[in-house]
């Protein structure tokens, strides 16, 4: 695996790639787990070469995240890529990705703008451009993002058709199904904040969800069963249930009722220090 920190290096990297068939690109914070290796795995399927980029991103954190925090652990990742097969790694420094002057934002309203954009303001507009950047720097045949992070599949999705980013084409920006604990809890980055008691209370989150969806495919109203949901969540030791709700999975426009089209229960709530967020189909 090469591995390259400029975006001269980067694109003579990638052409060379190109010439002997399509790209996928798998962007990441690094922190690599079971949920980002499956993206690799999934992208060497579908293309012949798999391009990773590790890129801890200050523009999508708030004041009050936890940038500093965040675990960087480039040495290892490198190692678990090199062992995935990984064909190149694009692993840029911020002044390399936001040099002296920059000035653009890319802003997506409606899907950015209710959910995690609710209590995290800036964070989609920070996604946005930073994954924008990363598909013209790139420049894939085709891009892959897990399902766990739902609302920022939307934005990507939304920007790419906005903005004509035909590379990747917008059906081929994929989303690869969330890779899950034994107990259900989706695999992120930010379990590992979880103190021993917490991570195992934070499995109440997927089987509340479990038991709302059912409920919801019975029959029962939207506002019965997430209050319910919610109920479970604080009884299971979350302190914080930043939104549960049932919503149109391409728009993210709340639904009081499962219909025809697909439908998600996306879920945020925070226990200990720690925000989890979920997601699952309904119906
Ligand atoms: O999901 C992530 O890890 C990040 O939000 C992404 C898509 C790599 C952009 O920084």
């Amino acid at each position: 695996m090469q591995t390259v920190n400029t975006l001269g290096t980067l694109r003579e990297a990638v052409e060379i790639l190109r010439q002997s068939g399509p790209v996928a690109l798998v962007p990441t914070m690094g922190a690599l787990h079971e949920g980002h290796l499956t993206l690799v795995r999934e992208a060497q399927k579908r293309a012949a070469h798999v391009v990773v980029s590790i890129f801890v991103n200050p523009r999508q954190f708030g004041p009050n995240e936890d940038l500093d925090a965040y675990p960087r652990q480039m040495a290892q990742d490198t190692r678990l890529l090199e062992a995935e097969g990984t064909a190149l790694l694009w692993a840029p420094d911020v002044a390399e990705m936001y040099p002296e002057g920059f000035a653009t934002n890319v802003s997506v309203s409606g899907v950015s703008e209710g959910l995690c954009g609710a209590s995290r303001p800036g964070h989609f507009d920070g996604v946005a451009t930073v994954v924008g950047k990363l598909f013209n720097q790139v420049r894939p045949d085709l891009a892959l993002f897990g399902e766990k992070d739902w609302q920022q599949l939307a934005v990507i999705r939304r920007m790419a058709r906005d903005l004509d980013l035909t590379f990747p084409h917008v059906d081929a920006i994929i989303g690869v199904p969330t890779v899950r604990e034994a107990d259900g809890l989706a695999k992120s980055s930010r379990n590992q904040y979880l103190s021993p008691e917490d991570r195992q209370a934070a499995a109440a989150l997927p089987a509340a969800m479990h038991r709302a969806i059912a409920a919801l495919v019975g029959g029962e109203a939207a506002g019965t069963a997430l209050a319910a949901l919610q109920s479970d969540l604080r009884a299971a030791g979350f302190h914080t249930v930043d939104y549960a709700e049932l919503v149109d999975a391409a728009s993210l426009q709340p639904l009081a009722a499962p219909g025809t089209a697909p439908a998600r229960l996306v879920v945020a709530a925070r226990i200990g220090t720690t925000r989890l967020i979920d997601n699952m189909p309904v119906g």
